[in-house]
């Protein structure tokens, strides 16, 4: 780490280094809730944005601009290294991604390409120097992706899924191509992820958003080394926030991953969590999102329940649990993050 970055209460949070206040930062902060990025999307898709490097710095600075966040993250999406392997897919209005031809067989994964980031994700690399030499180090630069396991579910089932029953059908009745399916999506988020922070992100989160379907035995047969092998191919170089939801009964098991944060959502009781994780780690989250579209003394009331949890020990980020919802009143955020910062006031 270097000397220069020993300033940022968000990394220093990462490293669990006591900070004057907690660290605050928002998973989806860019996007459809701010007025701004909504009158952006009425001119571009989606990709579009995620894919044109201006843009994205620009959409990224946005809640930047207007909120006293302690992090930025990079504009983009988890499926973005998925169209370069060659998986196609597209974001179908109101429903989310749709991928037309999902992946069930061997022959299909053997298909599937190693993608040089740097040049076939070069608008996302760009996109990070830019937003970097916009912050001018006022705060630091957050990269990510999805986990092998929440990939290999989009790929799969061809979009989102409830009960993930392709994914597991492979999985329990195909061993060989899942896991010629999970070591390919390792090998290809080590060259993303370590691509982003050649660029300039400062701290990777890594976005297990759905393994949280399965049981501890699965994940730990299945996911674990994967999860485990593109955490260790990161290294050491910036820190890492191992991210999930409803993943209550793996908080153990994803800390043997590795990475020095891990993410919780508000199904758990965070101090709980923590105790359970062990110290020796950093702790992510963990307010409701619905809790947002609260009146401002509520939301008051869930920030200190959730600050008291953690007792002020450092190594605590405070976030949602999951992504902010696209009805949430800016003006709420801008009341949470003051009050974060407030509250925890050391
Ligand atoms: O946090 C940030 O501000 C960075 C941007 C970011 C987006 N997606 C932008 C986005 C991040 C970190 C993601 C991660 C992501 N993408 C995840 C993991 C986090 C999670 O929510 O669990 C997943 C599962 C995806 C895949 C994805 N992208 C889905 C399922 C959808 C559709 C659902 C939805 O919210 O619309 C997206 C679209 C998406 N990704 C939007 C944004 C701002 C909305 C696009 C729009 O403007 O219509």
């Amino acid at each position: 780490m270097k000397e220069s970055e020993d300033r940022y209460p968000f990394l220093k949070a990462c490293r669990r280094e006591a900070t004057a206040h907690t660290p605050i930062w928002l998973m989806r902060q860019a996007g459809r809730y701010l007025k701004e990025y909504r009158a952006l999307r009425k001119k571009y898709s989606f990709l579009e944005m995620c894919k044109n490097s201006e843009l994205a710095a620009q959409v990224t600075l946005q809640p930047i601009e207007k909120f006293g966040l302690d992090a930025a993250i990079i504009f983009s999406d988890i499926l973005i290294p998925l169209e370069p392997m060659g998986v196609e897919f597209e974001f179908a209005k109101g429903e989310g991604p749709v991928f037309h031809h999902p992946l069930r067989q061997m022959k299909e994964v053997e298909k599937l390409r190693i993608i040089e980031p740097e040049e076939e994700t070069s608008f996302l690399m760009e996109a990070i120097r830019i937003v970097r030499k916009e912050l001018e180090g006022k705060i630091p630069l957050i990269g990510f992706s999805g986990a092998p396991f929440t990939l290999a579910s989009y790929i799969i089932e061809g979009g989102h899924s409830k009960n993930y029953i392709l994914t597991k059908s492979l999985m329990y009745q195909d061993r060989p191509t899942w896991d010629a399916l999970m070591r390919k999506l390792s090998e290809v988020l080590i060259r993303y992820l370590n691509a982003q922070i050649r660029s300039g992100v400062q701290a990777v989160q890594i976005f297990d958003s759905w393994v949280g379907c399965l049981s501890p035995d699965d994940y730990r047969e299945y996911v674990l080394p994967y999860s485990k092998k593109v955490v260790k191919g990161i290294g050491e170089n910036v820190p890492i926030i191992q991210f999930a939801t409803s993943h209550s009964t793996l908080l153990e098991l994803m800390k043997g991953a590795g990475g020095d944060v891990i993410g919780v959502d508000w199904r758990v009781d965070i101090g709980e969590a923590w105790g359970r994780i062990g110290y020796d780690v950093g702790i992510q989250g963990n307010l409701d999102p619905v809790v947002l579209l609260a009146p401002v003394d509520l939301i008051e009331k869930e920030v200190k329940r959730i600050l008291d949890g953690v007792k002020g020990r450092p190594g605590h980020i405070f976030n949602l649990g999951h992504g902010i919802l696209p009805n949430t009143p800016a003006e709420n955020v801008a009341a949470l993050v003051d009050m974060v910062h407030e509250y925890s006031l050391r």
